[in-house]
């Protein structure tokens, strides 16, 4: 019994037994009135108090979709090798985000976007491993947002299209963004999907309330990261409004697919008060050859 319905309760026991109503005097009838709307009113706040703390159970994170989906390796080799590489990747990241890294004092370094010039260069897969490795972190709690709105590729995987997401959040003031977030059955790891498709990405992604959203997803847990999947640079703008707003942006870059001209290209949407990590994904190379590297600065 919460504490509204105890309360209910409690002015129920310290109502007087109704009076027979041929006796009743007028004033009676006014005052158990009032009292009864009282006890609907409670009740109705008991309902909205029960319906809110009603918590839905995680949200099952199916890791045989991940692993058809080429997201998690199946080989224990391999997704050894890419744990370790996800390690070097995480630290400055982290670093960053409780002050102690190479770029001090850097603004909303909490949040961090994985994009890149062109599209298939492994965004996707080194947002998901990136998240899931900082899930494992002891001090750290992980919020995974789908920010790719045409490709929606981490809603799909994870079985999340038709839930209110980041677009939701974003179109509809009357909406608390932290209603959009999904509590996983992964501990630590939080996820927003898309959400409804709506036209005006890049001006949404451009407003003030794209702010007011990143800060409520940020929370008031400092030690919350929230790792932002997204379209490439070079081919929509709202990945560049996106950007913008970050702290910490990782290029992931295909190698031998990337033209220099084009990473140069995608640079210039980023700015000196944002940290920056270039992620040399080999994907393109024979399975054993196939891993990261990374500069970071
Ligand atoms: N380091 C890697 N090791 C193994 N497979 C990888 C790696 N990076 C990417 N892939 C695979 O390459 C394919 C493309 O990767 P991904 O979907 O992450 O790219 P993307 O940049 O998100 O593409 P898009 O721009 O279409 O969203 C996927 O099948 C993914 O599983
Ligand atoms: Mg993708």
């Amino acid at each position: 019994m919460n504490i509204v319905e105890k309360a209910v309760e409690k002015l129920k026991n310290l109502q007087p037994e109704p009076p027979a109503p041929a006796s009743a005097p007028a004033y009676v009838e006014a005052g158990s009135l009032h009292s009864a709307s009282t006890i609907e009113r409670l009740q109705d706040s008991a309902r909205i108090l029960d319906h809110s703390s009603e918590t839905a159970p995680p949200w099952h994170v199916d890791h045989m979709a991940l692993e058809r989906m080429g997201l998690l390796s199946a080989d224990k080799e391999e997704a050894a090798r890419l744990a370790d590489e996800l390690r070097r990747i995480k630290r400055p990241l982290m670093n960053n985000a409780i002050g102690k890294g190479a770029a001090k004092a850097l603004a909303h370094a909490e949040r961090i976007v994985v994009t890149s010039a062109v599209p298939g260069e492994g965004k996707t897969f080194t947002a998901v491993n990136l998240a899931l490795s900082l899930a494992r972190e002891r001090d750290f709690e992980v919020l995974l947002v789908d920010g790719d709105i045409p490709k929606f590729d981490i809603t799909r995987i994870l079985g999340l299209e038709g839930r209110p997401g980041l677009m939701d959040a974003l179109s509809d003031e009357q909406l608390q963004p932290t209603e959009v977030i999904v509590q996983t059955d992964i501990p630590n790891l939080l996820v927003v999907p898309v959400g409804k498709r709506q036209l005006l990405t890049a001006e949404l992604f451009g407003s003030l309330r794209m702010e007011y959203v990143l800060e409520a997803l940020s929370g008031r847990n400092r030690r919350r990261l929230v790792v932002f999947d997204s379209s490439p640079l070079l081919v929509t703008s709202e990945s560049q409004a996106l950007v913008s707003h970050m702290g910490q942006v990782v290029l992931v870059v295909g190698a031998g697919r990337t033209p220099q001209q084009l990473i140069n290209s995608a640079l210039q949407n980023v700015n000196d008060s944002q940290y920056v990590g270039l992620l040399l994904n080999m994907s393109s190379l024979p399975a054993n050859e196939n891993h990261y590297d990374c500069y970071y600065g």
